[in-house]
């Protein structure tokens, strides 16, 4: 079996990962593990932008209140403020790293960046590079990472534990890395270091419809968990409201930002209903945007609804976005001139590992940054572009506690060896193949915008079948990467469903038929692994 050293190991190389490797980059050898290649996660897809305090007539407090009232008063105030406070210095520090954001001429005829809108917002307050940001944050901070020696990055790599000492006397135990499966070797290898940050995105590849890529399997809630970790919030889930409606390409996004420079939303007749559902139409947060949507679709028993902005006319929209236009075109869609078919979608997990200021988790020398953790911030439903602001903010902040404590010796505790007595591989595949279509399609029905007490009983039966199925396939057979992410979804699904069932109200995204008042008093929904 091999073995690797570094000081810091980081799983996932998406904004949050690489900020912090970034950052770590002058202090100590740092590997970075991706299941893929390095820009493949939901960072190098983002289009609408990043939100942050730039302009002058804008101000903390604003962006504060903003996030709080989409988060639907469970945000943690402490996080709201300490994420908006640290916005400018995060985008200074990307555009220094060579990030190219879209600029616009001022009445003076000097160039500022154009700031967009999206759902949540009060005002214009989102960087942006045209309408494909993720893909100019992930290629910058991937070309930044390969020109530093001391960052050693593995593509292809599944990590599929964290590796934890024994308990001390006080009672903690530490991590000290990972076993990860090299998918070209089809060996697992052990990377052991002196901290470790998760960094793995999220968890919306549970659903069948998502607006994310396929590495997007919750396997850092699913560590975290195995290694005594709690987790909060999971319940909400995310939905994209417009997500493209078409056999060929059903997780193409439609950014929020069309609504933000004035598309409408309509039914098939051509009428707009937004202004029926909220008096902030089109720009109200996800979660009411989402829930609209779904409602008329059930009630006119349509497909889809449309989104149109071909009246803001070609040169606007080419200008504005020029990957969704392009990405329509292929499909024979032209929306300069035609309303675009949208579905939600499964598009960000709100809650996750929970985490401090300092990105740490539960167990010492663990950090978990990006959409796996669960900083407060988002509280019941995420406000638009506040995702990205958040990786970067909370990898560097990773970092720093990290560097404050970079005298924390190598602890020798022996590691346990992998167990390779599952030597034959599956006789039937097809099980493997199964069993995620059946999960997820679950998850979709009972568990998606509108839930019930009965809709989470029934999938709580379901997964627990399943559960124990892949516990026995995952116990007998060799491990690959599909087993590894369906072990990993069924357990991150379970965490879900019990924390729906938790929350007797409707709050944010969790909108459910049995209780569909708000509580009083808001309350996370924390899950802690029995020991
Ligand atoms: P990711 O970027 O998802 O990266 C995860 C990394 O972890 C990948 O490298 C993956 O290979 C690796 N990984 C996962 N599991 C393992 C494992 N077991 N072993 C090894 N590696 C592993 N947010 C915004 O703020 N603004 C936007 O405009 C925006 N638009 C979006 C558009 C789309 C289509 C999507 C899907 C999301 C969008 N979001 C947006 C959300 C935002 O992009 C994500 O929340 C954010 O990029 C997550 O970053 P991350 O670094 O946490 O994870
Ligand atoms: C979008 O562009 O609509 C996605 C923005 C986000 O998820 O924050």
């Amino acid at each position: 079996m091999s073995n690797h050293q570094h000081d810091v190991l980081i799983i996932g190389s998406g904004a949050a990962g690489l900020t912090a490797a970034l950052h770590l980059s002058q202090y100590g050898k740092v590997a970075v593990l991706s299941k893929a290649a390095l820009t493949e996660g939901s960072t190098f897809y983002a289009q609408g932008g990043i939100a942050a305090v730039l302009d002058n007539d804008d101000s903390v407090e604003s962006h504060v209140q903003d996030t709080l009232v989409a988060g639907a008063g469970l945000c943690d105030e402490e996080a709201v403020h300490f994420t908006v406070e640290n916005s400018r210095k995060a985008i200074e520090w990307l555009i220094e790293q060579g990030v190219a954001f879209s600029t616009r001429e001022n009445s003076a005829g000097e160039q500022e960046y154009h700031l967009t809108r999206e759902g949540g917002h009060s005002r214009r307050r989102i960087i942006h590079s045209a309408d494909a940001t993720g893909k100019a944050v992930a290629t910058t901070l991937v070309g930044a990472v390969k020109k530093q020696q001391n960052i050693q990055w593995y593509e292809g790599y599944n990590a599929v534990d964290l590796i934890t000492s024994s308990p001390s006397s006080s009672g903690g135990k530490r991590c000290i890395g990972a076993y990860a499966l090299n998918l070209t070797s089809n060996e697992v290898e052990v990377f052991r270091a002196r901290f470790v940050i998760l960094a793995t995105g999220g968890a919306s590849k549970v659903y069948l419809y998502t607006s994310n890529p396929d590495v997007a399997s919750g396997d850092g809630v699913a560590m975290a968990w195995r290694a005594g970790c709690s987790v909060a919030n999971l319940e909400f889930n995310q939905f994209h409201p417009t997500c493209l409606f078409d056999p060929l390409a059903r997780s193409f996004l439609i950014s929020e930002a069309l609504r933000g420079e004035g598309a409408f939303l309509k039914r098939a007749d051509g009428t707009r209903f937004m202004p029926e559902y909220d008096e902030r139409a089109e720009l109200a947060p996800r979660d009411i945007v989402a829930r609209a949507i779904d409602h008329e679709m059930k009630k006119r028993g349509q497909e889809h609804v449309l989104l149109d902005i071909s009246h803001k006319g070609k040169t606007f929209i080419q200008q504005h976005f020029p990957t969704i236009h392009q990405r329509c075109l292929e499909l024979g869609l032209d929306i300069t001139e035609q309303a675009i078919p949208v579905v939600p979608a499964a598009h960000y997990t709100c809650g996750g590992v929970r985490v401090d200021l300092n990105s740490k988790t539960d167990v010492d020398g663990l950090y978990a940054v990006g959409e796996v953790a669960c900083t407060g911030l988002h509280g019941a439903n995420r406000m638009a572009s506040n995702s990205l602001l958040e990786c970067l903010v909370y990898g560097y902040s990773a970092a720093k506690d990290i560097i404050n404590h970079w005298d924390t010796p190598t602890l020798t505790t022996e590691v346990p060896q992998w167990d390779d007595s599952r030597v034959s591989n599956s006789d039937e595949q097809i099980v493997i193949t199964h069993n995620w279509h059946e999960l997820r399609q679950v998850m979709w029905n009972y568990v998606g915008i509108v839930r019930s007490d009965k809709r989470l009983q029934r999938a709580q039966s379901r997964v627990n079948l399943l559960k124990q199925e892949i516990h026995e396939y995952y116990a007998n057979f060799k491990v690959d990467n599909d087993l590894l992410e369906l072990r990993n979804l069924v357990l991150v699904a379970d965490l879900m469903i019990k924390s729906a069932q938790m929350r007797k109200e409707s709050r944010g995204l969790h909108y459910t038929l049995d209780y569909p008042e708000l509580l009083p008093e808001a309350k996370d929904s924390v899950l802690t692994p029995q020991p």
